[in-house]
């Protein structure tokens, strides 16, 4: 029963100025003249007794729950409202009144109050009237905890993030190969070695270092039982996963036996896909079930996750047993064999009355009769799901990872790479237009993930979910208004002042300016910063210094005139808001001129063009994702024109090299000029050694002489060399900045 709350009510006639800042924005909402209230909750207990509301909810015989002080708050079951729909009226008299058809709708009527009341202090709120109902069932998120371990204490506290956002579904991802992290009291090894590594990554993975401190920790089935419930009375259902074919070295290094090879193994220090993976044989099959036995007496959730991504088919290619499975089973290859795999998994879920989701790799091969597929390498797996009449649940990387950066690398915390960025999460629409009204049907809804190869603390955790959680919860409750993000991110700094209470550490990203440089005239660059939100307040200093409230106003875009280093930041009434933006440009000779490439950079790297090369900009060695240009497989060969002959005497230019990333210095570097773009004469040629030497910037001094044309000619690598990640592949070759003087 919710019991130990305190009600403060003040009807005062002052009128009411404040941004409601609820999130996720309700569906309905009306304020009712100038009336308002002051309500203050001691206790969050009435957050968290879905348990209480439930038994209210059964019980036929009574038609009015009240809250509190008595009469303060009255709910009534409502027949007319949908599924965790609600109606709240806070009227000039007590009491407040919710309505709805279930617990669940009730729950989120109070999750309401509590945003509009915030804790601890009491908080004056407007007479209104809300109707409310989600649009999606499905509102996840997901948490690693292989890749780092998060105790019970901070996986309740991610729940209540999720309850506080009206959000139902918690995806647990309990099992990879760096770590098994649930007890299983038939196979105690999974623990006792499968939960333990010698070491993790340090740096990034293109960065191939490590440390060597043991790292590990699972959760007891007690645990568990304490967290299902926990989640339970927050009305959020867990989902667990337990990966399977792939990503399960953690336990084969427990279990050898359940490999194709007899290993031995260890548990993973290194992220990444690992060619050893389960061998689809009796002993394995026998294993996944007794464990998914003690898996589902743990977790009442209509769905378990099978995982099924990533799964590489090394072993299977060379395994007797894989092979004579596949010509005993009439298989084509080893995709249908996974396939064979997840629906013999799914036949034993579904016998128990479960039903088993999985990433969208599980489509290939066929997919099993009755699973869910999440989308996660895009939205297509979804359409092509939604399209053969399964759920689909909507995740993909491109909006909904919660391990890209949201903002500047240069200004965030080492990540996986890439951006995510709160509008690219505000933006991303769950129902793809290539679905038919029926087909659409099929979209259970929508999950954000946070993958933690890169995340070891809480407060680093918070900061990657901060405030991309909210703008997630818009989506999946079905308010979002992409064309209207400007309101959204309004209300969003409203809503932050109730993150300071909950002292959550969120990301102010969104309030922080990227650069952009472009070619301006024949030789000058401009630079410009773009942020979210309109006409902010940007402040710079171009001596390196921090800028200050009284800093020069940025114009929206300045001329750079030489080698300087521009620093920005965003104010607002005299207070920073976000980071230091930071821009540094070196200039020469080739700066802001023509720059002619006779093969043209891949597609995926184009950074800003060819310009990319005489922006005057170094791009990030480890956070690369822009300002590099990169090459697959083909040389870089570069004629910079001057403009006029001009006496020359130095090249320099720079060059990447992240062999995890299959990025590899050039070969060799040689240099020619011309004066007429035709007739070129070498200058200059670097080794593969020296630019080993050099790190990849090579600095290259000629006899002074006149040119108007600068031939860079860079070799690629071509074939990544054996014992490398990606060996026999094409090599990339990533080239950021070229110097004239
Ligand atoms: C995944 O990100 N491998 C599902
Ligand atoms: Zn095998």
């Amino acid at each position: 029963m919710i019991r130990k709350f305190l009600l403060l009510l003040l009807i005062s006639n002052s009128c009411f100025a404040q941004e409601l800042a609820l999130v996720p924005k309700p569906q309905h909402l009306r304020l009712l003249g100038n009336g308002e209230k002051k309500v203050a909750f001691d206790s969050k207990d009435l957050f968290s007794d879905l348990d209480g509301l439930q038994a209210f909810f059964n019980n036929k015989s009574v038609v009015i729950y009240s809250l509190g002080n008595p009469g303060a708050i009255e709910i009534r079951k409502s027949d007319k409202l949908k599924k965790e729909a609600y109606d709240l009226k806070i009227l000039p008299d007590l009491p407040i009144q919710i309505e709805a058809s279930d617990a669940s709708g009730a729950l989120y009527a109070l999750q309401t109050l509590f945003q509009l009341s915030a804790t601890e202090n009491a908080k004056t709120i407007p007479h209104l009237e809300i109707s409310d109902e989600p649009k999606f069932a499905w509102r996840g998120m997901h948490l690693d905890c292989s890749r780092h371990f998060w105790d019970v204490n901070f996986v309740k506290k991610y729940i209540d993030f999720l309850a506080m956002y009206k959000m139902n579904t918690f995806h647990w991802h309990l099992t990879d190969d760096q770590g098994w992290r649930i007890e299983i009291k038939k196979y105690p090894k999974l623990t006792q070695i499968g939960s333990k590594r010698r070491g993790t990554m340090a740096g990034h993975y293109n960065e191939q270092r490590w440390d060597d401190i043991p790292y590990g920790g699972f959760y007891t089935q007690e645990q568990i039982k304490e967290v299902v419930a926990y989640a339970r009375k927050r009305g959020i259902t867990i989902v667990p996963e337990i990966e399977m074919p792939g990503h399960a070295v953690a336990a084969l290094a427990a279990y050898p036996e359940l490999a194709c090879t007899s290993g031995p193994f260890e548990v993973e220090r290194t992220w990444g896909v690992f060619d050893d993976v389960f061998c689809p044989k009796e002993y394995t099959f026998e294993f996944l079930e007794n464990v998914l036995v003690e898996v589902m007496a743990l977790f009442p959730s209509e769905y378990i996750h099978i995982g099924g991504d990533e799964c590489p088919k090394t072993r299977w290619k060379t395994c007797n047993h894989c092979q004579s499975l596949i010509k005993q089973k009439g298989l084509k290859d080893e995709h249908e064999l996974q396939s064979y795999f997840v629906q013999r998994i799914e036949k034993f879920v579904n016998s128990k009355g479960r039903k088993i989701i999985g990433w969208d790799e599980i489509l290939e091969g066929g997919l099993a009769p009755n699973a869910a597929v999440m989308s996660w390498r895009g939205i297509e797996g979804g359409i092509a799901a939604a399209r053969q009449k399964h759920n689909v649940v909507m995740t993909p990387e491109s909006n909904l990872y919660f391990d890209r950066y949201q903002g500047d690398p240069r200004n965030e915390p080492l990540g996986f790479g890439g951006n995510v960025t709160i509008d690219k999460v505000y933006g991303f629409n769950p129902v793809p237009e290539a679905l038919s009204e029926a087909e659409a049907r099929y979209i259970l809804g929508v999950q954000a993930n946070l993958w933690t190869e890169y995340i070891a603390t809480e407060r680093h955790a918070e900061y990657m979910v901060f405030p991309r959680i909210a703008a997630l919860s818009e989506v999946a409750w079905g308010t979002a208004q992409p064309q209207q993000f400007a309101q959204f991110q309004k209300r969003l700094a409203t809503h932050m002042e109730l993150l300071d209470k909950l002292k959550i550490n969120y990301s102010r990203a969104m309030f922080g300016l990227s650069a952009k440089a472009s070619a301006f005239g024949r030789d000058k660059i401009v630079l410009e910063f773009t942020t979210a939100g309109k006409n902010p307040e940007i402040r710079y200093t171009t001596d390196g210094s921090e800028p200050q409230p009284d800093s020069p106003l940025f114009p929206g875009k300045i001329v750079i005139p030489g080698s300087e280093t521009v620093k920005a930041a965003r104010f607002e009434n005299g207070v920073k808001i976000g980071g230091t933006t930071q821009q540094e440009f070196t200039f020469s000779k080739a700066t802001g001129h023509k720059v002619e490439l006779a093969e043209a950079p891949s597609k995926h790297y184009p950074g800003d063009g060819n310009f990319t090369l005489v922006n005057g900009i170094f791009g990030d060695k480890v956070k690369f994702g822009r300002d590099w240009l990169g090459f697959s497989g083909v040389d870089l060969d570069a004629v910079i024109d001057l403009a006029d002959v001009r006496k020359i005497q130095s090249v320099t230019a720079s060059f990447l090299q992240s062999k995890g990333s299959w990025i590899y210095f050039p070969s060799q570097v040689r240099i020619l000029i011309s004066k007429d773009g035709q007739e070129f004469k070498q200058v200059a040629t670097v080794s593969a050694s020296d630019i080993e030497k050099v790190k990849g910037t090579i600095d290259i001094a000629f006899k002074s002489q006149k040119a108007r044309f600068v031939k860079v000619i860079a070799k690629n690598t071509i074939k990544i060399p054996d014992g490398n990640p990606g060996a026999g592949n094409a090599a990339w070759l990533f080239a950021d900045e070229i110097l004239v003087n």
